[in-house]
């Protein structure tokens, strides 16, 4: 089939070069001309495993372009996959989609499906059916669909390729069998429902996940409260199938582009219908306090952060992406700057995008003994295999003061009290060195 993407960031490249991966001509639309430029030259602007291979692989069935009307004219179906950031008042911010779906009904020259990739509010797609019979040109029926994407960053082509589920909300049957034939030869369950339930499963699947989350890490502190160890108390609520052990990790808190706006737009639309959302009112609350945990732990140990040296292990929001949108890092740097500390930072791959937001302000270390060497604190924020294979000894002898606080669970406790360091994780006990000096 003819397909269009728009928008390469990391649903809509992942998208374009898996449906490519399978036969189809596609041809992503990408309006930023340095990520073009990038794709052009067969480069991902994106860091993904897997990604660049299979680029490669389809390079002779995919075309990267920012001429949309080329784009648009005879495309079969036309994906949009543009960002949906919060407005400010926690909405979903539909600009782009509304770019995108002007640009789609000004070029359109024969009917086509549009199926929103994207995560919008409910009622968008419909919205965007009235929009294009009332905006595209005489005798262009567009059909509007819902399909949305469950992918993770960092793992993004291979949950594309293996979904657990297909939803598809559309209104003709036409629409369910154009989004049939896009996606033969995927065996997966597939969900026909309405567009207003397609766009609702996905808010409900995310805001489900980040009250998991949030739970897990009120469960977290209530342990270091107690003095129960919530990686046990997680394996053991994981062990129950009606619990399922994922997103149960105790942290610092989801961040990432799609929990922190998904969570405020959902909370913002019962708002709007005059119904309050108390759950996930109080996993955003939750969310907020636990992304400062670390800082007020640091606290506890050094009264004023003023002239402290910091290192700060891992800065996107989880492993295996590049993406710092929400990441906990922005936020703990910036209060760590503010209060008058001096950071220096590591992370295998998202030094330059932190470049671009933090200049000089910061240090950067090529390694991270280089980024531990002579500091007060180290916070680890993302749990990065590097790190969790970092010999724990090599802070005590590396650091001024070896006292590492922990907003992942990294490192065993046992191997931590044998380090003879200060390790502070979340919803663990504390180890201090022994008095004496000697390992505990
Ligand atoms: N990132 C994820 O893990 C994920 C997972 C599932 C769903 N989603 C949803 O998918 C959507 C896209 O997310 P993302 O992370 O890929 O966003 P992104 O910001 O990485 O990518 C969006 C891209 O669209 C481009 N763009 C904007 N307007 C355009 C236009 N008119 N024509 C062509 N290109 C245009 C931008 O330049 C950018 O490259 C969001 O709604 C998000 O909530 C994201």
């Amino acid at each position: 089939m003819d397909i269009s993407v728009a928008g390469t960031g990391y649903v809509g490249l992942v998208t374009g070069v898996c449906l490519a991966s399978r036969g189809h001509k596609v041809t992503c639309v990408e309006t930023d001309r340095q990520k073009l430029a990038a794709l052009r030259a067969g480069e991902p602007p994106i860091f993904e495993p897997g990604l660049r291979a299979l680029m490669a692989e389809s390079a002779a069935n995919l075309t990267f372009t920012d001429d949309y009307a080329g784009a648009y004219k005879n495309a079969e179906v036309i994906f949009i996959s543009v960002g949906t950031p919060e407005r400010g008042d926690g909405y979903a911010n539909l600009k782009y989609v509304y770019d995108a779906a002007e640009q789609i009904a000004a070029s359109a020259e024969s009917g086509c499906t549009v199926v929103m990739k994207s995560t919008v509010p409910m009622g968008t797609c419909e919205k965007l059916e009235k929009f294009f019979a009332c905006h595209a040109g005489e005798n262009v029926r567009i059909d509007v669909a819902s399909n949305p994407e469950f992918l993770s960053q960092g793992t993004a082509v291979r949950d594309f390729l293996n979904e657990q589920r297909l939803v598809f909300g559309v209104r003709s049957a036409s629409a369910e069998k154009v989004l049939r034939a896009v996606y033969a030869g995927f065996t997966k369950p597939v969900i026909v429902t309405d567009p207003q339930t397609a766009e609702m499963i996905k808010y409900a699947s995310n805001n489900f996940l980040a009250l998991k989350i949030s739970f897990i890490n009120e469960i977290a502190n209530i342990c270091e409260l107690v003095g129960a160890d919530v990686d046990t108390v997680s394996y053991g609520m994981g062990l129950d199938k009606r619990i399922g052990e994922k997103f149960l990790r105790a942290g610092i808190g989801y961040g990432g582009s799609c929990f922190p706006k998904d969570t405020l737009a959902l909370h913002w639309l019962a708002k709007y219908h005059d119904y309050e959302l108390k759950t996930v009112k109080a996993a955003i609350e939750v969310n907020e306090n636990q992304r400062i945990r670390l800082i007020k732990k640091l606290r506890k140990y050094h009264k004023s952060v003023e002239g402290l040296r910091v290192a700060v292990l891992g800065l996107t929001f989880k492993p295996g992406t590049d993406d710092l949108r929400e990441a906990p890092s922005v936020m703990n740097i910036n209060i760590l700057l503010e209060e008058g500390a001096a950071v220096t930072v590591w992370d295998p791959v998202a030094v330059p995008r932190v470049k671009a937001m933090f200049g000089d302000q910061v240090g950067y270390a090529d390694t991270i003994e280089r980024a531990v060497e002579g500091t007060d604190a180290c916070l680890v924020l993302t749990e990065w295999e590097e790190i969790k294979n970092f010999d724990l000894k090599k802070f005590k002898h590396l650091m001024k003061t070896p006292l590492i606080l922990d907003g992942r669970n990294c490192f065993d406790l046992r191997a931590a009290a044998e380090a003879g360091i200060t390790y502070d994780s979340i919803g663990r006990k504390r180890v201090t060195p022994a008095p004496d000096g000697s390992c505990a």
